[in-house]
């Protein structure tokens, strides 16, 4: 299968992707652009992860930069991304690297995997192109195209493994980094999960799928869990031009991100009354209920909020809350789940 990596690098060496992160053709990028990026990449898209990473690098232009700033600027910086943990992680690896490593990432999968927030897939991505070894990278456009090239049947997940198998089976040992990009390539243009575009693959005349006619069966998935409602009512408390926020707990969901006050989000079925929801509200009082319902999907549930509305003419003190400029809002970096919900204010 030699044949497959030579016909994909040719048509990578002349289509490939101009993205902020790749070096120029015949260089190597620096391993701590590549795994930045390639941590922003994990489960968000090229089009979502250029603009990020364009700040990151302005503001932190290596991992030392990184390891000294705030781990609160780092997180707010992140808003939008979703998924805060990478952030946390993010910030955990720059100091590893920097106190623990000399300042440099370490250049072998084993040694990259032991690093905060890096597991089998961002290990291998960064020791493929950063330092040309021949790491087998498999990422979910990967897998698509690796699924069709050999027809396999299993169900993901459980096709992982095979799937990682076909894929080390066609990684070179020259150019792995390239060739993992090529294919990343190949998976968001042409090999796309609905009509895929067979007749423009570089490496087509390789693929048991195209031969049979059946690309779009592959990757082979079990059916879908649907996701549970939990619901839910935030607060809204202003105060002299201020909205009361709160920093959620370091652990668990949007860890250490800012956010509104709310009920604790729980599946059922509908909102809770008003004798409940008052209960946590972060005063007593009267609170006005909007009717408009913000609607935010996370990995294993959907979020359906209200607001409640309220105006103080007491500035409370009020446990892990805090007082933020109304008109700054857009600058305290809160999650997207929150952005939607502060959106329901008239
Ligand atoms: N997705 C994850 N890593 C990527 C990369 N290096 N280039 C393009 N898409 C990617």
């Amino acid at each position: 299968m030699a044949e497959v990596a030579k016909d994909l690098l040719g048509w990578y060496d002349t289509e490939r992707r101009d993205l902020p992160w790749r070096a120029a053709p015949g260089k190597h990028a620096n391993p701590y652009n590549v795994w930045l990026s390639e941590v922003m990449l994990q489960q968000t898209t090229v089009a979502t992860v250029t603009t990020y990473y364009q700040k990151f690098l302005n503001l932190w232009p290596t991992v030392h930069e990184l390891a000294a700033a705030p781990l609160e600027e780092v997180l707010k910086e992140w808003a939008g991304l979703g998924y805060y943990a990478r952030a946390r992680n993010l910030h955990k690896c720059a100091r590893s690297v920097v106190d623990e490593h000399d300042g440099k990432f370490p250049d072998t999968e084993t040694g990259l995997r032991a690093l905060p927030g890096i597991g089998d897939y961002t290990a291998a991505a960064i020791a493929a192109i950063a330092f040309d070894k021949p790491a087998v990278v498999v990422d979910g456009n990967i897998e698509r195209v690796v699924s069709r090239l050999n027809r396999i049947e299993d169900q993901l997940p459980a096709a992982k493994k095979a799937i990682k198998a076909a894929t080390a089976g066609i990684t070179p040992n020259k150019r792995p980094g390239d060739f993992a990009q090529a294919m990343m390539d190949l998976g968001s243009g042409i090999c796309t999960p609905k009509n895929p575009k067979c007749l423009l693959c570089p490496i087509g005349i390789h693929c048991n799928a195209r031969a049979a006619g059946d690309m779009e069966r592959f990757p082979v998935k079990a059916p879908r869990k649907q996701k549970p409602v939990r619901r839910a009512i935030s607060f809204w408390l202003e105060h002299d031009g201020h909205i009361l926020l709160e920093r959620r707990p370091d652990q668990g969901l949007l860890g250490g991100m800012p956010g509104l006050f709310s009920t604790p989000w729980v599946e059922r079925t509908d909102f809770p009354a008003s004798g409940e929801w008052q209960e946590h509200a972060p005063v007593d009082g009267e609170w006005l209920l909007l009717d408009e319902v913000a609607r935010h999907t996370f990995t294993h549930f959907h979020l359906e909020s209200r607001l409640a509305v309220k105006t103080t003419d007491r500035r409370l003190n009020i446990r892990q809350g805090f007082w933020h400029p109304h008109s700054a809002l857009d600058e305290v970096g809160l999650p997207t789940a929150f952005s939607k919900i502060v959106r329901l204010k008239p």
